[in-house]
């Protein structure tokens, strides 16, 4: 549509994510074309000039840039999307920030609570827009999850509990740090599983059942000392290669969460599960359409555990792909987080999580780092302004 309102993207990082969001960016104009906006994809940036200028191609960029300072300088970008490893959010973000930009940033929000909370005040003094990409939120059947809660149909809830579980670091061969493995590296990363795989637990826990309160951890890192594949030599290991937490939630619910990347035969497998006096529900990423609901008030001879394939036309979301039954993919939930940025440009409302919302997950897993630390309970420090 030629009377289009434009948003100018420049993306920061062309790895995994800079795949997903670029994908994402792409889809709209022919997924969603009632938007008012559509993105206009003006220039990425990576290190590395030959791979960027082929990524530009691949993705639709018009230009690219080497420099991430260059991209925040340009005067046709309105909107930075960082891409890149947790160590450069704050940097890039607060660059943005003094440039006025537009923020759309990868979680977590950053390494630490503190360079969560700069990046916070830093936004709010620059009165620019931000959104994090907390991208499982915008899995339709996890959207419909939310839906269900918030009709009140669970009844008080009981018990919120959460896995993320991989296992691709088992080998003690594996290095640390550098491209490809900053995960591995604390000062990269920030945290291991907590801030990589939890955070996103957490994420969607609480968007789901509200604040959590307080929080009593274990973390281990089963292998003591890798490679470093930047200086090349054996160095002791920072991260939490597994961690497991309980929980209050601000609603007198008890939360309980692990994740390992050492539980063997799982890639991905994010699942969660709420209970409460009338209802529960629960969703696996790895069979991602459906949401399997049981509702105690059903005829008692027919009662059981539904297993709803979200995949119609009045779902979340599904209306702007195929046909009813005809499912969607991991990657659909990024698309989906692009078209709700550029619908909140139009209408004026925020693109949940914010920056300000982020940091409440970040505060729950600084919490979590330092009750596993200290073997204590700690509180999150989670003020209960919930804004979801
Ligand atoms: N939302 C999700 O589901 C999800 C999934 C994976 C990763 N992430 C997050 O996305 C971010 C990136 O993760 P990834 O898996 O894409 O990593 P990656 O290693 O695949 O890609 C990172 C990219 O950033 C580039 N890069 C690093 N430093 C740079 C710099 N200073 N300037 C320009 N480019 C730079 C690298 O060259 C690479 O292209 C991380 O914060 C991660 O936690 C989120």
């Amino acid at each position: 549509m030629a009377d289009k309102k434009q948003l100018r993207i420049g993306l920061v990082g062309t790895g995994l994510m800079g795949r997903a969001h670029a994908n994402g960016y792409n889809r709209i104009h022919n997924f969603f074309p009632a938007l008012q906006y559509e993105p206009k994809l003006v220039a990425v940036c990576s290190r590395n000039e030959e791979k960027v200028k082929a990524f530009a191609a691949q993705w639709n960029f018009e230009s690219y840039e080497t420099d991430w300072k260059a991209l925040v300088a340009r005067e046709d970008i309105d909107a930075v999307d960082i891409c890149t490893p947790n160590d450069s959010h704050f940097e890039i973000a607060l660059a943005c920030a003094a440039a006025g930009k537009m923020i759309l940033c990868e979680k977590p929000l950053a390494r630490t609570l503190e360079e969560g909370q700069q990046m916070v005040d830093a936004i709010q003094k620059a009165g620019v827009k931000t959104t994090v990409w907390y991208n499982y939120r915008r899995i339709p059947a996890v959207t419909v999850a939310k839906n269900i809660i918030d009709s009140g149909k669970l009844g008080k809830i009981y018990h919120y509990r959460a896995n993320f579980l991989q296992d691709w670091t088992i080998s003690e061969d594996l290095p640390q740090g550098g491209e490809g493995l900053w995960r591995m590296d604390v000062g990269a990363a920030g945290s291991g599983v907590t801030g990589d795989l939890l955070a996103h637990c957490i994420d969607t826990a609480m968007w789901l059942n509200g604040g959590i309160t307080d929080v009593s951890a274990m973390t281990e890192t089963f292998v003591k000392q890798r490679m470093h594949q930047l200086t090349g030599k054996v160095e002791p290991v920072g991260i939490d290669d597994a961690c497991l937490f309980h929980c209050h939630f601000e609603n007198g619910s008890l939360g309980l969460f692990e994740s390992t990347r050492y539980a063997r035969g799982h890639k991905a497998l994010y699942t969660f599960e709420v209970n409460g006096a009338d209802a529960s529900l629960k969703w696996d990423l790895h069979d991602m359409n459906r949401l399997e609901y049981f509702d105690h008030r059903d005829e008692s001879q027919t009662r059981g555990w539904r297993s709803i394939h979200i995949t119609d036309g009045d779902h979340p979301y599904i209306k702007n792909w195929w046909i009813p039954g005809c499912g969607i993919g991991w990657e659909h939930s990024f698309v989906h987080q692009v078209a709700d940025f550029l619908k909140s440009l139009e209408d004026g409302s925020k693109c949940s999580p914010t920056f300000e919302e982020a940091l409440q997950t970040q505060k729950v897993c600084a919490a979590v780092i330092d009750s596993a630390n200290s073997k204590s309970w700690k509180d999150t420090h989670v003020d209960g302004k919930y804004v979801w």
